[in-house]
C-alpha cells in the first residue's frame, strides 16, 4: 500500500501566517505541520510515500524533508499541483505513483493522537473499494459529515449548514485504484474545486465504502488560527502519533 500526503492549496484561513509560506510548513508545537501526517503514515507501516504540494514554496518541502531519512524512509516522491483545484485534483497527480496499488491519502493539515494501524490492516484485507474514518465533533459544520445507516455510510455532506449528525469525515482516506477514474469523472463544486466528498459519495453509491471510528483525538490544524493553536497545545501536553 502506498501513501499520499496532500499539502497544496493556499491556506488563506491562516493568513497572514501563510502570506509567505505554505501552511504545512508552519509549526505545530515543536515540528512543522507536515511532520505529523508523515509520521502517521510511517507508523502505519507505509514506506512508499508521495507529497503533493504547490504554490511558491514547493522547494522548501525538499529542503525540509529531503529523502525522508529522518523518518526512516529510503526515499520520498514529490508532485507539484498547479493552482488550487481541490483535494481530488491534488490526488489525481499521484496516479502514476500509485501503479494500481491500494493507496492511503492523508491531508497535510490533519494531526492524530494515536495511530491507524488497525483500520489500515482491515482495508488491506478488504476486497477493494474505499474506507473512511469518522470522529464525533462539536463543530460538524466545518467538515464533511457522514450519515450512517446501520453498518454502512448512507451519504456524506460537505460542510452542511444544518449537520444531520456530528460524525466528521477526517482527512484520512483509503482507496483502490478506481479512485483515479472517479476523479476524472468529477465536476467542480460551487467553490470551483474537485471535492474529495464527491469521490467518497461515488464509492458509497456503488456500495464499496466502509468506515471505522478513529481512536484518540483528531485535529484539522489548517482550518483556523485557533485550531492551529489548540493542536499545538494538545501536542505539547500529551504528544501525537502514539503507537
Ligand atoms: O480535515 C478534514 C476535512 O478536510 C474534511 O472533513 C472535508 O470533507 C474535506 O473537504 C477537507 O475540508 P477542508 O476545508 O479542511 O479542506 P482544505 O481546503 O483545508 O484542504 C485540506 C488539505 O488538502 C490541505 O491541508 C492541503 C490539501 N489541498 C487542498 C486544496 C484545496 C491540496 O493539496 N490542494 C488543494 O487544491
Amino acid at each position: 500500500m502506498k501513501g499520499i500526503i496532500l499539502a497544496g492549496g493556499l491556506g488563506t484561513r491562516l493568513s497572514p501566517l501563510t502570506k509567505i509560506t505554505n501552511k504545512h510548513l508552519l509549526p505545530i508545537y515543536d515540528k512543522p505541520m507536515i511532520y505529523y501526517p508523515l509520521q502517521t503514515l510511517v507508523n502505519a507501516g507505509i514506506e512508499d510515500i508521495m507529497v503533493v504540494t504547490g504554490g511558491n514554496n514547493a522547494g522548501d518541502f525538499l529542503k525540509l524533508l529531503g529523502n525522508g531519512k529522518e523518518f526512516g524512509l529510503k526515499w520520498l516522491r514529490y508532485a507539484y499541483q498547479e493552482g488550487e483545484g481541490g483535494i481530488a485534483d491534488a490526488l489525481s497527480l499521484a496516479e502514476h505513483f500509485a501503479e494500481g496499488e491500494k493507496i492511503l491519502v492523508m491531508l497535510g493539515d490533519n494531526v492524530i493522537e494515536k495511530n491507524i494501524i488497525d483500520p489500515v490492516r482491515k482495508f488491506k484485507e478488504q476486497d477493494g473499494g474505499a474506507k473512511i474514518l469518522l470522529k464525533e465533533v462539536d463543530n460538524p459544520r466545518d467538515y464533511g459529515v457522514a450519515v450512517l445507516e446501520r453498518d454502512r455510510v448512507a451519504m456524506i455532506i460537505e460542510k452542511p449548514e444544518v449537520p444531520p449528525t456530528n460524525y466528521a469525515v477526517i482527512g484520512i482516506y483509503m482507496y483502490d485504484a478506481r479512485v483515479f477514474d472517479m476523479v476524472r469523472n468529477l465536476a467542480p463544486s460551487a467553490r470551483g474545486e474537485l471535492e474529495i466528498t464527491d469521490v467518497n459519495n461515488m464509492y458509497i453509491k456503488t456500495g464499496d465504502m466502509t468506515y471505522d471510528f478513529l481512536d484518540g483525538w483528531w485535529a484539522d490544524a489548517g482550518s483556523s488560527i485557533d485550531g492551529c493553536f489548540q493542536v499545538s497545545q494538545r501536542v505539547a501536553e500529551g504528544g501525537a502519533n502514539k503507537v
